[in-house]
């Protein structure tokens, strides 16, 4: 047996213990003959004393960080006046009787202090060495816990964990696929699975009524502080089940998850809201409902105003930005340019004062609105004196938008405050058209109408909800799921709208349209990514950070140096030549 105990579980009760620990050296000091060691491994620290004038133990002269070392020695109380309160074995220390060198190390590149900030290159580089971190640490195995927990929660409920293959044919999640050659087949390629959608719905026709996965996704994206081109989802499908009995089964693992990994936070009931309700109020369709700032309702105030700006326009809408009555001229500013790089015409901003006139508003404009529109303005923002008030108006979806994101701008606080979960429902089917007419489905075209909506599919498809439905997190798109469409009828009918031929349907999906021809339960599904909600529950702003070996911004691998070039040996196996490089 190589150790007895492991260092950070040691207690005040086990003084007088004699323990074999293993561990690296996480900090030495030599204090005028004596040599203390924080001797670290996976439960934390203790202190190891080592007298290197005992029989054996001129060793510790030599010791250095990050060596690795096996003590034998007997714990014992410290000092009184050298306690740390701060340690969780600050009380207690280990007197060494034997030392052994296990393995010595370089100096390293980088302090493993969690204050020290460290180029990520470097860190990456190093991950081995960055891993031995405390915040990496502690990250990996709160998102173990998160894994454990989503697993249990989902078989508790009777799902059937069920493993899909890496190399496929390609899934229509819209990204770009990352694709691998084949060898047997030269010119032929394989597809990296963007998501297992297309074999979670066969595994419905096979009879598996409840199934998930903690599946590895890959999708070939621009990558950003919630994307990697590898990602973990936990995915799961339904037969037999509506969008109701989805939102239910998977609030269940993510308040599970959120409990394993935050026992102390209080996870309330998961909410709802419409997604025509979250582009209204918070003009977003991930709403970050941690703070207020609402979307506000003022276009039936200006319905017979003089002023053009809001004369004649679909909507117009006002958020209140309390206290900020004094913002600088050249903040306000900043802001209409902001509004305007998001493609707004303009932004009107008013400062709220108490006057001889009652609570009004002040601003360039001002006058240019009644005082009744002016007052029926403040009421209903609920503005008081010392608020600033931002107006946008025009086409309504996009001045909701744009001024979603000036809330955002002005309010949000950091994504990992918190915890606000919420389902986003009754998607729109289509996001818009294309430049020859054809409808843009918002989600895969595998996503039923809502039952009420279908007759309008064809005349009239902005207006077709869908039965697909989000899950937010804090502002971050958690996971997405929907209805699936089981009949061979109103896929054909999607399929038209599209412009996606039957030939063309049956070459990419044909297999799915076939096992849809055997029997097919209606069925429902989600997907949330593992990497976006460990971030958040680890106080996260990237999801790098809760990954132990992810790609920089850029896409590659500092550890490994992928993406390499290979030999043209091997590119002649796969029937590939290159072509020269561009200048
Ligand atoms: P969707 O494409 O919305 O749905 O993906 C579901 C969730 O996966 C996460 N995710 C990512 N995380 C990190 N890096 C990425 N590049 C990345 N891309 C997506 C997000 C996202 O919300 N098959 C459908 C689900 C279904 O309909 O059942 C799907 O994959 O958190």
């Amino acid at each position: 047996m190589m150790r007895t105990h492991r260092g950070g579980e040691l207690k005040t009760s086990d003084v007088g213990t004699t323990v074999v620990m293993c561990g690296w050296v996480g900090n030495r000091r030599d204090h005028g003959g004596v040599i203390f060691v924080d001797l670290r491994d996976s439960s934390g620290i203790i202190q190891v004393v080592i007298d290197p004038s005992d029989e054996g133990l001129d060793v510790g002269r030599r010791l250095r960080n990050e060596w690795v070392l096996r003590v034998t020695g007997s714990v014992r109380e410290r000092p009184a006046g050298t306690t740390n309160d701060d340690m969780a074995t600050g009380q207690i220390e280990v007197g060494a009787v034997a030392v052994e060198v296990l393995s010595e190390s370089e100096p390293i590149p980088f302090p493993l202090d969690d204050r020290v900030e460290v180029d990520e290159n470097l860190r990456l580089r190093h991950r081995y060495l960055d891993l031995r971190r405390d915040a990496m640490q502690s990250n990996l195995r709160l998102r173990a816990r998160v894994n454990s927990a989503v697993r249990l929660a989902m078989e508790a409920q009777g799902f059937c964990e069920i493993e899909t293959p890496m190399l496929i044919a390609s899934t229509p999640e819209g990204a770009r696929d990352f694709v691998v050659p084949s060898r047997l087949k030269p010119g032929n390629f394989y597809a990296l699975p963007q998501s297992p959608q297309l074999f979670k719905q066969l595994l419905m026709v096979g009879g598996f009524d409840r199934y998930f996965q903690i599946a590895r996704c890959l999708r070939d994206e621009d990558l950003r502080a919630d994307r990697q081109f590898e990602f973990m989802q936990l995915d799961l499908e339904m037969s037999f089940a509506d969008q109701q009995d989805v939102i239910e089964a998977t609030s269940k693992a993510v308040v599970a998850a959120a409990k394993a990994a935050r026992p102390d936070a209080a996870v309330g009931e998961v909410g709802r809201i419409t997604w025509h309700e979250a582009m209204d109020r918070f003009g977003s369709d991930k709403p970050d409902i941690r703070f207020g700032m609402e979307l506000t309702e003022l276009t039936a105030i200006f319905s017979a105003t003089e002023f053009r700006a809001f004369a004649d326009v679909e909507a117009v809408k006002g958020i209140c930005v309390p206290g900020e009555a004094d913002a600088t001229r050249s903040k306000v500013d900043a802001l209409v340019d902001r509004a305007k790089q998001l493609g707004a015409a303009g932004l009107v901003w008013m400062r709220v004062r108490d006057t001889e006139n009652g609570v009004d508003l002040e601003s360039p404009v001002a006058k240019f609105l009644t005082e009744t529109e002016r007052k029926a303005v403040v009421v209903a923002l609920g503005a008081v004196p010392g608020d600033l008030v931002l107006i946008a108006s025009g086409e309504r979806h996009k001045t909701c938008q744009i001024l979603g994101q000036i809330r955002l701008d002005l309010g949000r606080p950091p994504v990992t405050e918190g915890l606000a979960f919420v389902w986003v429902v009754d998607f729109p089917l289509f996001e818009g058209l294309t430049d020859d007419g054809k409808p843009i489905p918002a989600h895969h075209p595998f996503t039923m109408p809502h039952a009420e909506d279908i007759d309008r599919l064809e005349s009239d498809p902005l207006s077709v909800r869908s039965q697909a439905y989000d899950l937010v997190l804090n502002g971050w798109e958690l996971g997405s799921g929907s209805v699936r469409i089981y009949r061979p009828d109103i896929q054909q009918r999607i399929f038209s709208m599209l412009g996606i031929e039957a030939e063309e349907a049956h070459s990419k999906f044909g297999f799915l349209l076939d096992a849809f021809a055997y029997g097919a339960p209606p069925h429902a599904g989600f997907a949330f990514g593992l990497d976006r909600l460990v971030a958040i529950l680890a106080g996260e702003e990237n999801i790098r950070e809760v990954i132990a070996f992810p790609k920089t911004q850029s896409g590659t691998d500092p550890l490994t140096n992928a993406p390499t070039a290979v030999d043209d040996k091997q590119l002649g196996e796969l029937g590939l030549r290159l072509l020269p490089k561009k200048a």
